[in-house]
């Protein structure tokens, strides 16, 4: 439980992934309070009564909600699940319009009756509605971020943690930049165990080859689609990895996770949110500038930032 006494997050939107981050947040009890709102009475008051009924098997953590705004007053993270979400073969990209457009409405409201707390953005694309928000609200860029690559990076541990035969927590690597199709695995500094990525071997896990692991890239960016063609949403590992995050800033855990803040002068650069290596604590995240990249891993980074600066410019 958080080093914040009556630790508050407050979750917005009550569709398939913030009932999962709610959900997540309550059996690994990362914070005493939890909130759960959205627009939708009868949807928010059901999800709310559908998780109160499992609390006797969980910790102490709390859950109430609705669709009064009041319910997110003195949060201390807010996570913002609500808008469009993507339909099969959809980019995240599409929804910048729409999604947009509720985050306008949705941000003053909720400082009114949160001023304080960090908050994290998981709605898509939620780079890109990371820097709008952060510019709109004027919240410093370790106030406002987006969850980011912290799940494509999950999923990148969890393959190659397959296919090398260890444990997803003892492979260190990482997703970097957009959270979606023009993200990168930062291969240059990927160990397993202190193992180079490229040297690991054991019985039964032959060494990696450069192309098997171009494809692994291949099929964590396109993992979502997959996961949406198959059950039309992707919830439950956004969930925890949403948890993960409310944990890191609940505790002041000083964690790295590659969440994405808006950028200055990072390698360069600049006014537009991505995911990198960040320290998170309770203050927010804070980018790591000693993060190394190799010259081809700067130029993914620069692409990522291109391709999100323009989309965010069609937006403002
Ligand atoms: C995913 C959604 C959350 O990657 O963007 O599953």
């Amino acid at each position: 439980m958080s080093v914040i006494e009556n630790s508050k997050v407050t979750v917005v939107g009550a569709g398939s992934v913030g009932s999962s981050v709610a959900y997540a947040a309550l059996i690994r009890g990362s914070a005493r309070h939890i909130a759960l709102y959205d627009i939708n009475t009868a949807k928010v008051e059901a999800e709310v009564l559908d998780l109160a009924h499992g609390t006797q098997f969980t910790g102490t953590s709390d859950i109430i909600g609705g669709s009064d705004i009041s319910v997110a007053a003195g949060s201390h993270v807010v996570v913002i699940t609500a808008g469009a979400k993507q339909n099969p073969g959809q980019s995240r990209i599409e929804l910048a319009g729409v999604n947009a457009g509720i985050m306008r409405k949705m941000m003053p409201q909720l400082l009114e009756v949160a001023p304080n707390a960090v908050y994290v953005i998981v709605t898509n694309p939620c780079d890109v509605l990371t820097v709008l928000s952060t510019e709109e609200t004027g919240l410093p860029p370790e106030r406002l971020f987006a969850s980011g690559t912290v799940l494509d990076t999950s999923r990148l541990r969890w393959k190659l943690g397959q296919r090398a035969g260890v444990a997803a927590s003892s492979v260190h690597a990482y997703i970097i930049g957009e959270h979606g199709d023009t993200e990168f695995p930062l291969w240059s500094q990927t160990t397993i165990g202190t193992v180079p990525i490229l040297d690991w071997e054991t019985e039964g896990h032959p060494k990696m080859t450069a192309d098997e692991l171009d494809s692994i890239s291949v099929d964590v960016r396109d993992a979502a689609y997959k996961v949406i063609q198959g059950k039309g949403a992707t919830n439950y590992a956004i969930g925890l990895s949403s948890a993960r995050i409310i944990e890191a800033i609940l505790n002041d855990e000083n964690a790295v996770l590659p969440v994405s803040t808006v950028l200055k002068d990072f390698h360069g650069i600049d006014g537009v949110a991505l995911s990198v290596p960040s320290i998170v604590n309770a203050s927010g995240a804070f980018p790591i500038r000693g993060t190394q990249f190799s010259p081809g891993e700067l130029g993914l980074l620069r692409r990522s930032a291109d391709a999100l600066r323009e989309v965010a410019a069609s937006l403002r």
